[in-house]
């Protein structure tokens, strides 16, 4: 298909041959919103050789993700990830995506899940007494607190094991992983730099590390009773046609993308539910009242997570205004075009979840974080149309439904016995990595409630 002119994007100022390299690598959020408000929706820009497509459109993003998936692959930052990730879920494509796919959507069925949901409790009631047990007077950094709660549950549901030295190593190292793939996708030129200087060398030595960590999950759990968890499943999945199973190689690289895709975005998502609600005293109250009267009566079960509505529409706002998955992207494969928006082949389309989520064509006050969007009489057309927390299409996050149910949980269970403040004057900001990090983590005066 041609590309028509009347279709061509406005462009976003650029330096010869270089283009909007310096605005965009080290601020990627603050270059996109200069460039929305100033030139629209979509706008296109380059990096070197690289061509980009910006867009906060809701028809693009249904286009790209949905209608029109197959003229679209995983682009040139999937594949840095996948020097960290192999070829995981996330990263691969093609047939061998769709059979791994297959493989282990049973592990996240309904039913399995609601069978979790009692042992999510368990785990976060230990980690709130441990929280109570330190009784600390210094302000507690609650997003270290809710990255350290998110991969316990990760460690016990998916990688069916206790939490280690090694393991806690990992969840930490995991950072600079990041930072140094993330420098790697946002600069073409720091990538062969990063061989010269060493940077890759201590990359690949970190990913060893993680490797026999792993690894060694694996040996144990084939000697092991099968368990609840996930590991147990892959083990166990075989392919419809050939009957084998998977090779330790496929598991390991299952195994630490769901790890790492399976605890961050939920931690970080905790981290920014907290910084809101501390922001919004009205908010506070509502949960407040919410979560008093639903846990003095004692764990329920699957009832819990349905009597905490509005402590849902937190999360769910949560992802609205902070999405931790902010940035999504896409290779495009030939000339494509929607709704007067050109798609030229060889670009790469990013979709900017932040900003669409912010797009004030489709959503109400959009800056103000206001739970009741998504309540009764909440904003539910936005919400149909322009809402991708979790992306779309066939590459729809698979853990989307276990996300929800635990930061439901967790966000109730910590607003029930802890009353907090945020500490005053901190300095918040996002770090935009493979995540929506806060750069100097949420700092929050937390103490225990008198239920
Ligand atoms: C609040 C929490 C979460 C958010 C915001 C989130 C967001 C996303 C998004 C936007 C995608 C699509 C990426 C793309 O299209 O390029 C995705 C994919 C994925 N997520 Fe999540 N996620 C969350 C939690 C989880 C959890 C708990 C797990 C596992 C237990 C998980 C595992 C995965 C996997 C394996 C994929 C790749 C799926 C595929 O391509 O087949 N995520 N996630």
């Amino acid at each position: 298909m041609e590309v028509s002119d009347k279709l061509v994007l406005p462009k976003a100022k650029a330096l010869p041959l270089l283009g909007s390299i310096f605005e965009f690598a080290p601020n990627p959020i603050g270059f996109l919103g200069k460039n929305f408000s100033a030139l629209g929706e979509n706008f296109t820009f380059y990096i070197g050789p690289r061509k980009l497509v910006a867009t906060s459109d809701p028809f693009v993003f249904e286009h790209v993700l949905q209608l029109n998936h197959r003229n679209y692959s995983k682009d040139f930052a999937m594949h840095q990830l996948s020097l960290a990730l192999g070829r995981g879920l996330l990263t691969n494509e093609g047939e061998s995506w769709w059979k791994q796919r297959r493989l282990a959507q049973p592990a996240f069925y309904k039913k399995r899940l609601d069978a979790l949901f009692e042992v999510m409790f368990n785990i976060s009631n230990e980690y709130i007494k441990g929280l109570k047990a330190r009784n600390s007077k210094q302000p507690t950094f609650i997003d270290k607190e809710m990255m350290a709660l998110t991969s316990d549950i990760a460690i016990i549901t998916l990688l069916g094991t206790e939490k280690t030295d090694e393991l806690i190593y990992m969840q930490q190292k995991f950072v600079d992983v990041q930072e140094h793939l993330i420098k790697r996708i946002r600069n073409p030129f720091f990538a062969p730099f990063s061989h010269l200087d060493g940077s890759h060398n201590q990359f690949n030595k970190i990913m060893e590390t993680f490797d026999k960590i792993i690894y060694r999950i694996i040996d144990e759990k084939k000697k092991s009773v099968p368990g609840n968890d996930l590991i147990t499943m892959l083990l166990e999945a075989k392919d419809a046609d050939t009957g084998e199973g998977m090779s330790d190689k496929q598991l390991r690289d299952e195994l630490i993308t769901i790890y790492v895709a399976g605890h961050e975005t939920s931690g970080y998502t905790l981290a920014w539910a907290f910084y809101a609600i501390g922001k919004n005293p009205e908010v506070y109250a509502k949960v407040k009242a919410e979560v008093n009267s639903v846990f003095s009566k004692g764990f329920q079960g699957m009832d819990t997570l349905k009597e905490l509505v509005y402590t849902r529409q937190i999360i769910d706002e949560t992802l609205r205004l902070y999405p931790t998955a902010y940035l999504l992207s896409r290779l495009i494969k030939e000339n494509d075009r929607v709704n007067g928006v050109a798609l030229p082949e060889g670009h790469v389309v990013l979709l900017s979840t932040l900003y669409l989520h912010r797009n004030k064509k489709y959503w109400q006050n959009p800056e103000v974080f206001n739970p009741e969007r998504f309540g009764e009489n909440g904003e539910k057309e936005a919400i149909k149309k322009a809402y991708y927390p979790f992306g779309g299409g066939p590459r729809m996050c698979i853990g989307n439904h276990f996300a929800l149910m635990e930061t439901t949980l967790v966000l109730g269970m910590m607003m029930y016995h802890f009353d907090f403040t945020l500490v005053e004057d901190q300095k918040i900001d996002f770090q935009p990595l493979v995540t929506l990090k806060p750069r100097y983590g949420i700092q929050t005066h937390l103490r225990e409630s008198k239920n």
